[in-house]
């Protein structure tokens, strides 16, 4: 069983280089079925989600090859088939049910699994069903899966209850040839909606007013293939300049897009960090006398539910009284009992968490209940005084490329070890 060794309290310096953000190509390469043409994903990320989505489209026929080497991904979808996915390939990623749109407008029908919950909570698809519902599609669900059915798609104005993510993408990708226009109002503006926009239209399609609440998508016929270069990581970001915040180190971080990470940058300089952009790299430094705040995760541009668990490990290291609520999931707190095991101070109360910041956290066991809980242990373990010993690290190679070289290069004393 592989395990991540930390042996936390020292300092982090130096630069470390942000990969392509995973959820801005999970649904690149499911909107990839749209096109019998040629697709080349450029400095692809080569996480375990991208490649289990491959995996389940080479179960459709999908001829793809992946250069870990370069990092690129080569997509010909000439021989998409309507083959189903087992229920345990799609169970094993819930944005596998990305593929659902895609397969819909360009084969008229699609039979999956249901994705199911996962840890953080119940992830409904109400709204991806009703937005499918809405451009003419059957909707049928039984025995644990989901039979989508249509004679022909035809434009509409759909209105989500909630600017779901992968709601507003499964749309996006069901309408690309629908008969007239679709209009997605309360969509999802988050950067990675803009990265499926600028992948689609680069291949024809007319999707318009991506990133803003209200999103214009007209027909079109068919597409041609494209090269393309996901947008990078806001979230492994977001992660690192935590990770200088809790360390109390200045380090510097390349590639990231400012825009993408500022509620980030507003939240840690509230706290007192010291940040500065430069070109597409940010430098922070936590060595300060850092203040506690208060958090309310929201849809794009607030503050992002995906940095939640790493901010709550930096907010116990802080003097002081910190409140956490987190309004996007139900159940997004599970690493609350592992961070407690390293001495930390939150008392939980429904959706929000009260930190009393320690003077130090202290090294542990711990496991990892989904992928950013993982890396706020990381986090934790790196500013802790000893030995932190993190169990179920799979979790976090589900989202994070080489995560423990990538806080070696910093002088983070991390290995992954074999136990
Ligand atoms: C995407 O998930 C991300 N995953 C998540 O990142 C991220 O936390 C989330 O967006 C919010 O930003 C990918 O992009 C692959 P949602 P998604 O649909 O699309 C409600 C990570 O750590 N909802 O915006 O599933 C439901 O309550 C992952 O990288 C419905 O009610 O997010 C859900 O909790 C975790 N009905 C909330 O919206 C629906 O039909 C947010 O879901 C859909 C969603």
């Amino acid at each position: 069983m592989e395990k991540i060794l930390i042996y936390g309290g020292k300092k982090l310096s130096g630069e470390v280089n942000i990969s392509s953000a995973k959820n801005s190509i999970l649904p690149i390469i499911a909107a990839s079925i749209l096109c019998d043409k040629e697709c080349v994903i450029e400095n692809a990320p080569m996480l375990e989600d991208v490649f289990v989505i491959c995996e389940i489209l080479r179960i459709l026929n999908s001829n793809i090859k992946i250069d870990e080497e370069n990092k690129r991904i080569v997509i010909d979808n000439s021989n998409l088939t309507l083959a189903e996915p087992s229920t345990e390939l799609v169970r094993k990623m819930r944005a596998s049910f990305l593929i659902m749109g895609p397969m819909v407008a360009r084969f008229g029908k699609f039979k999956i699994s249901l994705p199911g919950g996962c840890n953080i909570g119940t992830r409904p698809i109400d709204l991806h069903l009703k937005g499918l519902a809405a451009l003419g599609v059957d909707i049928n669900i039984e025995h644990g899966y989901v039979e989508a059915n249509t004679s022909k798609l035809k434009g509409s104005n759909i209105y989500l209850d909630f600017p779901s993510v992968g709601a507003t993408e499964n749309i996006i990708m069901a309408s690309i040839f629908a008969e007239g226009e679709t209009i997605i109002e309360n969509a999802a503006e988050e950067p990675e909606i803009v990265d499926l926009a600028k992948f689609l239209n680069s291949m024809g399609a007319n999707v318009i007013g991506a990133g803003t609440d209200k999103i214009r998508i007209i027909g079109v016929k068919e597409l041609k293939g494209t090269v393309h270069k996901p947008i990078y990581d806001r979230v492994e970001a977001g992660t690192f300049m935590v990770a200088a915040a809790i360390t109390r180190s200045k380090i510097k971080i390349n590639n990231v897009n400012h825009e993408h990470v500022k509620p980030i940058i507003a939240k840690l300089t509230e706290m007192n960090v010291d940040i500065h952009t430069m070109g597409d790299s940010i430098i922070v430094d936590g060595n300060r006398d850092l203040k506690p705040v208060d958090i309310k995760t929201m849809p794009y541009p607030g503050f992002p539910t995906d940095m939640q668990a790493q901010m709550m490990a930096l907010l116990c290291t802080v003097n002081g009284t910190s409140i956490i609520t987190e309004t996007m999931y139900e159940n997004r707190f599970m690493h609350t009992p592992e961070l407690k095991r390293m001495g930390a101070k939150i008392k939980l109360d429904g959706r929000s968490a009260v930190i009393e910041g320690v003077q130090k956290l202290t090294g542990a066991e711990v496991k990892t209940t989904d992928l950013r809980a993982g890396a706020a242990l990381i986090l934790a373990g790196l500013a802790a005084e000893g030995c932190t010993k993190i169990g179920d690290i799979y979790h976090i190679d589900r989202g994070y490329v080489n995560i423990e070289n990538k806080f070696k290069s910093i002088g983070g004393n991390i290995n992954r070890i074999e136990e």
